[in-house]
């Protein structure tokens, strides 16, 4: 008797139309608004790519100027911020103490803000994008003890980021053009992925009109799971593993445990739900690495070593042509964040920091729909059946 259709994991539910990311899985294609990956990763930046994504186009030069210029005098946190940081242990995870504090920024900016109104919706995009990187070093430097680096406005959005990670009182940060272009890569990267589960989460959270500030936090929370940005760092985890026990030789001993169903072990960084295919990402995070490593005069680096041969034995064996599984964007993004000197435990929080443009034009998208609903799935009831309330004495 039930009318609604049942699709766990909505596998086959579109909830939206959208205009921003476009996947070819079989493909393997990813364009955003049109554009190619591969080309926006050669040919633009990280904050043409946010300008992209949040107006439909590419900015001329005037267009990049202001919206650089708008970003860049939004960058610091209200002072009042630094007092969350300081309510958090300093071991806390670093996605945790992000979903609080980004979750925080709605004090800060709800008495005046309209959603309804497109300007209030842009002035919230930028805030958002401005501040992320601020509160991800923020969350780095509360973690080690060093004091909190505020940011400088003559520097690149990555630049910018790196030394506000790396610098301290006592000795700047020496920015390196290689290194940041890498960071800018990752960010444009992983920047929109369509309707993934912490864009889903995003959506949900603003379909009943909450403060766009609380949905990014709800997609932040999404985001920290294993299964969606977690992976990266455990693909690096896995490397490293198959390193202590030896490297490269072990590679067909731990491929055998893959193909064994008993064994529960996967291979890290390989496999995607929509791509059947190269994911497009992975091959451009491949070549970063290697100009990553050979900058830094690590082009001997035994793990890149060890991805690579592990990536050539899988593509030729029947059990991962057979499944389409091709190495994904986290296969060798764990290798160059590590190379820049980000510690593993953060690597999700870059994640969110170039995801939350993605968040915010999803977001955006989603209220200037007119069709739009609030997001309210139904469900099969498989419960009891109506019954009366027993009294105490008759319950077992
Ligand atoms: N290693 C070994 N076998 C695999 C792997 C893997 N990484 N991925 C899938 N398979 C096998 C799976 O066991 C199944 O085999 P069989 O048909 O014999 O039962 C077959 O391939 C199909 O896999 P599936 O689990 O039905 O595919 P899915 O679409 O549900 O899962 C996935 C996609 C990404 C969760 C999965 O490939 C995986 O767990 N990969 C490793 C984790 C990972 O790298 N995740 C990052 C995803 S990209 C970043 C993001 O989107 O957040």
């Amino acid at each position: 008797t039930n009318k609604f259709t049942y699709d766990p994991g909505f596998m086959s539910t579109a909830a939206c139309n959208s205009t921003i990311t476009y996947i070819d899985g079989d493909k393997g294609e990813l364009l955003y608004r049109g554009y190619p990956i591969e080309q926006l990763a050669v040919n633009c930046d990280f904050l043409e790519t946010c300008y992209l994504l949040l107006n439909g186009e590419l900015p001329n030069a005037q267009q990049k100027k202001t919206f650089v210029d708008t970003v860049t005098n939004h960058t610091m946190v209200h002072e009042q911020m630094q007092f969350f940081f300081r309510g958090f242990r300093r071991d806390a995870h670093p996605m945790s103490v992000l979903v609080g504090t980004v979750g925080a920024l709605s004090s800060f900016y709800h008495d005046s803000l309209d959603i309804n109104d497109p300007h209030h919706r842009e002035v919230s995009a930028i805030r958002l994008i401005a501040k992320l990187p601020t509160l991800v070093a923020m969350s780095y430097k509360y973690s080690i003890g060093q004091p909190f680096i505020y940011p400088r406005n003559d520097l690149s959005y990555s630049a910018n980021f790196m030394r506000m990670m790396f610098s301290t009182p006592c000795a700047e940060y020496e920015v390196n053009d290689v290194l940041v272009r890498a960071l800018d890569r990752i960010l444009i990267l992983h920047a929109d992925h369509e309707q993934n589960a912490s864009t889903s989460t995003v959506r949900l959270a603003g379909s009943s009109g909450a403060n766009p500030f609380a949905c990014i936090a709800a997609g932040i929370a999404c985001l920290w799971g294993p299964a969606h940005g977690g992976a990266n760092e455990a693909a690096l985890n896995m490397l490293e593993d198959i390193q202590k026990q030896g490297g490269v030789e072990r590679i067909g001993e731990f491929i055998a445990k893959v193909k064994d169903k008993n064994s529960n072990v996967k291979l890290m960084g390989f496999g995607h739900r929509v791509y059947k295919n190269y994911d497009p990402r992975a091959k451009l995070m491949r070549e970063t690495c290697h100009e990553v490593l050979t900058e830094l005069g690590l082009h001997d680096d035994p793990l890149f070593k060890l991805a690579m041969a592990l990536e050539k034995i899988a593509l030729e064996d029947d059990y991962f042509v057979q499944r389409k599984l091709y190495p994904n964007v986290d296969f060798y993004s764990g290798i160059v964040q590590r190379a820049l000197g980000i510690p593993v435990s953060l690597f999700t929080g870059i994640f969110a920091m170039a995801r939350t443009v993605g968040w915010i034009a999803q977001w955006n998208e989603m209220i200037s729909d007119p069709e739009q609903k609030i997001g309210r799935p139904r469900q099969l009831y498989v419960g009891a059946a109506k019954r009366d309330v027993p009294s105490m004495d008759k319950r077992k």
